[in-house]
């Protein structure tokens, strides 16, 4: 099979694995078909680091999802080592407010430059798909929507200099509608139609995604646990190559 480098920049592998050999065996083995690995802090907090050394060895990019919320000088200087340490995308709350998420772009755009690299795509987590509306009116006391309210948070985003957010393959073109075509959008919740569901609930297919306007998709355990691992990436490719507005 060719690999269609377009469709390749839009995959993110998510490695939500335990140790860093089966880490390094999902890497060596699905480099090829992947754009971007997706580390998130569970992997991050116990050997992140040793594991992007690796990957930038292999010239392969990483997202670092850590979803980073603190004052802003805090959150900037964060910036500043996830940089520096080699990620290419990584995500803030945008509940951690404008200034925040100003200042952290500012400070990982200024230090990709001082090391000659691109601006890093910097997203934003709006509500946390845990969150439902009770939650969100009663626990948290926010008397909104939750649709509403990650609406709301995207546009501030927005307005806040990031690259995007991370949003359901649901929420996609309202999100572009209301920030712009150029707005990045990354989707979890994908499943071919031949895998399982897992815990996952508001799912969508790749092709789907891809329909929506999705500009990343997070495939996880449709690949990572398939026993054909490269079989089912090729699939992916095959169901996405086939749908025109692809
Ligand atoms: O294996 P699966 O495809 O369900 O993995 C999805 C990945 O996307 C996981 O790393 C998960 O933490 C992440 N994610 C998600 N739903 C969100 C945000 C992130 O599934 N709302």
């Amino acid at each position: 099979m060719i690999i269609n480098p377009k469709i390749k920049e839009k995959i993110v592998l998510a490695l939500d694995v335990n140790t860093i050999e089966e880490a390094k065996i999902l890497i060596n083995e699905l480099k090829d078909y992947v754009g971007i690995f997706k580390v998130g802090l569970q992997f991050y907090t116990s050997n992140g680091n040793e594991l992007f050394s690796f990957m930038k060895k292999l010239n392969l990019k990483y997202f670092l999802d850590v979803k980073l919320m603190d004052i802003p000088n805090t959150v900037a200087k964060a910036a500043e080592n996830i940089i520096n340490n080699g990620a290419d995308f990584f995500n803030v709350h945008a509940l951690g407010g404008s200034e925040m998420m100003k200042k952290c772009v500012e400070s990982a755009n200024l230090t990709a430059q001082n090391l000659g690299r691109p601006n890093p795509i910097v997203l934003a987590v709006t509500v946390l798909t845990s969150i439902n509306n009770e939650k969100l009116n009663e626990e948290l006391a926010i008397n909104y929507d939750v649709n509403d309210y990650a609406l709301k948070l995207a546009k501030l985003a927005k307005e806040s200099g990031l690259t995007g957010v991370v949003a359901s393959v649901f929420e996609v073109q309202i999100i572009k509608q209301a920030c712009g075509k150029d707005f990045k959008v990354l989707c979890p919740g994908i499943r071919p139609q031949w895998a399982a569901q897992n815990d996952q609930k508001r799912l969508a297919t790749p092709t789907l995604a891809i329909k929506q306007g999705a500009d990343y998709i997070v495939i996880g355990r449709a690949v990572t646990e398939a026993k054909d691992k490269i079989g089912a990436m090729k699939k992916i490719y095959e169901e996405i190559e086939v749908c025109n507005e692809c």
